[in-house]
C-alpha cells in the first residue's frame, strides 16, 4: 500500500488523511434556511462509505446574506450545529476526516438554485436578499449591483467568518476551508474586475480582507486543525487576477496561517473552471503544482481528475499533496476503491466498509484533540 503515493496518509498539523483523495467541496442546494436535512445525510452517508481521504461539505453561507441561493448551506448560526454534527459523525464512523468549506457569496449571492435556472432572483421575488461586494459594479447583466461594504460591514463579515469556523470546531469538523475563488466575496476583493476601491482594502491591498479573513480563522480554531484556501488560480478573463498574483497571495496567506491552497479557477466574471487551456482531464493540476511549489505551501489539484492513474501520477510526481474529485465522485462514490483496484493495490476491499481488510485495519476516525 505505502507503494502507491495516491494510499499513502498525509499529515497537516494534527491531522492525519489516510489516503490523497478528497471530496471536493460541492452545492447540493437542498438546505432550508441553512439547515443541513435528509438529502445531506443520504448524499453523505453514501460518500462516507467510500474510503476517501478527506471529505469537504459544500460552500457553506459564513452570514445569511453570504449564501448564493436560498437552498444553501449555513453556519451563520448555533442551530445549525447540531445538523451539522450529524454528518461529521457518519464521516468519522467510517474513518474519514471532514472540513466545511466557510464562504461567502458577495455579489453572487440572492441567485435561484439550479433547479430553478440559476439566475439571479427577480427583485420582486421574497426570497431576494441585498448583496455585497468591495464595489457597486453587477456580476453581468441581470444581476443586481452589489452594496459596495464600508468599514463596519468588513469588520462583520470577517468576524463572520471567525465565528463560522467557531461553530465548525463546535460541529467536530476536523479542517476548515475558506473559499477565496469562484467570483464569491473573497474572490472579488482580490481581483481587479470586481474590487475598484481607493481604500485600505483596494489597489495594492486588494489581498487584505483575504489575508484578515485568514487570521481570523486561524485564530478561531485549534492550533491543530489545518485551514485551506480555494483560490481562483487565474481569473481568466483580460485585467483579471493572473498566477503570479496567486503566488504572492498564497505567501501572504502562508504566513497568517493557511497550510493548504486549494487551486481552482474562474468565475469572477463568467463561469468557474476557466483555464489557459480547453478542459481535458487534469487540466488544472499546473496551476496547483506552480502556486505550491512557488509560495513554499501545500496545494490541492481539482478539475476532471477522473480516474485512480491521473489521481496517482499528480501525487506521485509531486505536483500537488491532495486531489479533490467533485463530478466523478458523485458518478461513482467508490472511486477511491476503483483507484486500488486500477493501480494494483494489494487489498483494494481494504477502502471499502465491508473489506475484510477494512476490518481489520478499520479505525473510527478519532480527531486530533484539542
Ligand atoms: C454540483 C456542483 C457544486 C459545486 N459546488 C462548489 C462549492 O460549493 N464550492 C466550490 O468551491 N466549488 C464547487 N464546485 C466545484 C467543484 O468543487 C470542483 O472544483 C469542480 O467540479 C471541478 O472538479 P471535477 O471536475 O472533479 O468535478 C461545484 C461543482 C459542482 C459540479
Amino acid at each position: 500500500m505505502a507503494d502507491i503515493p495516491l494510499f499513502t496518509p498525509l499529515t497537516i498539523r494534527g491531522l492525519t488523511f489516510r489516503n490523497r483523495v478528497m471530496l471536493s467541496p460541492m452545492c447540493q442546494y437542498r438546505a432550508q434556511d441553512g439547515f443541513a436535512g435528509r438529502w445531506h445525510r443520504s448524499h453523505h452517508g453514501r460518500l462516507a462509505l467510500g474510503g476517501l481521504g478527506g471529505a469537504m461539505l459544500e460552500a457553506t453561507a459564513v452570514l445569511r446574506e453570504g449564501r448564493i441561493t436560498p437552498g444553501c448551506l449555513g453556519i451563520w448560526s448555533d442551530d445549525h450545529v447540531p445538523g451539522l454534527q450529524e454528518i461529521v459523525a457518519t464521516y468519522h464512523e467510517e474513518g474519514t476526516p471532514v472540513g466545511i468549506q466557510l464562504a461567502h457569496a458577495g455579489r453572487k449571492a440572492s441567485a435561484a438554485t439550479p433547479f430553478e435556472g440559476a439566475q439571479p432572483l427577480a427583485n420582486d421575488d421574497p426570497r431576494a436578499w441585498t448583496s455585497v461586494s468591495p464595489s457597486a459594479i453587477a456580476f453581468g447583466p441581470g444581476w443586481q449591483t452589489p452594496q459596495a461594504l464600508d468599514e463596519a460591514g468588513i469588520a462583520r463579515t470577517i468576524t463572520g467568518f471567525a465565528d463560522a469556523a467557531r461553530r465548525a470546531v463546535a460541529a467536530g469538523f476536523d479542517f476548515v476551508e475558506i473559499h477565496g475563488a469562484h467570483g464569491y466575496l473573497i474572490n472579488s476583493f482580490v481581483s481587479p474586475i470586481s474590487n475598484t476601491r481607493d481604500d485600505d482594502w483596494g489597489g495594492e491591498h486588494r489581498f487584505r480582507f483575504a489575508v484578515e479573513v485568514a487570521r481570523a480563522v486561524r485564530a478561531a480554531v485549534p492550533e491543530s486543525m489545518p485551514v485551506f484556501y480555494r483560490l481562483s488560480s487565474v481569473d481568466g478573463v483580460p485585467g483579471g487576477i493572473e498566477v503570479a498574483d496567486n503566488v504572492a497571495l498564497a505567501r501572504e496567506l502562508h504566513a497568517a496561517g493557511v497550510d493548504l491552497v486549494d487551486c481552482s479557477t474562474g468565475g469572477v466574471s463568467g463561469p468557474s473552471g476557466v483555464a489557459s487551456r480547453p478542459p481535458s482531464p487534469g487540466y488544472l493540476v499546473p496551476y496547483a503544482e506552480q502556486i505550491g511549489r512557488e509560495a513554499g505551501i501545500k496545494a490541492m489539484a481539482v478539475g476532471l481528475i477522473m480516474d485512480g492513474t491521473l489521481a496517482n501520477a499528480i501525487i506521485a510526481n509531486g505536483q500537488a499533496d491532495l486531489v479533490a474529485v467533485g463530478r466523478q465522485l458523485l458518478a461513482d462514490a467508490n472511486f477511491v476503491t476503483r483507484a486500488a483496484i486500477e493501480l494494483g493495490h494489494p487489498d483494494p476491499n481494504a477502502t471499502l466498509p465491508q473489506g475484510l481488510g477494512f476490518w481489520l485495519q478499520r479505525r473510527k476516525f478519532e480527531p486530533a484533540a484539542r
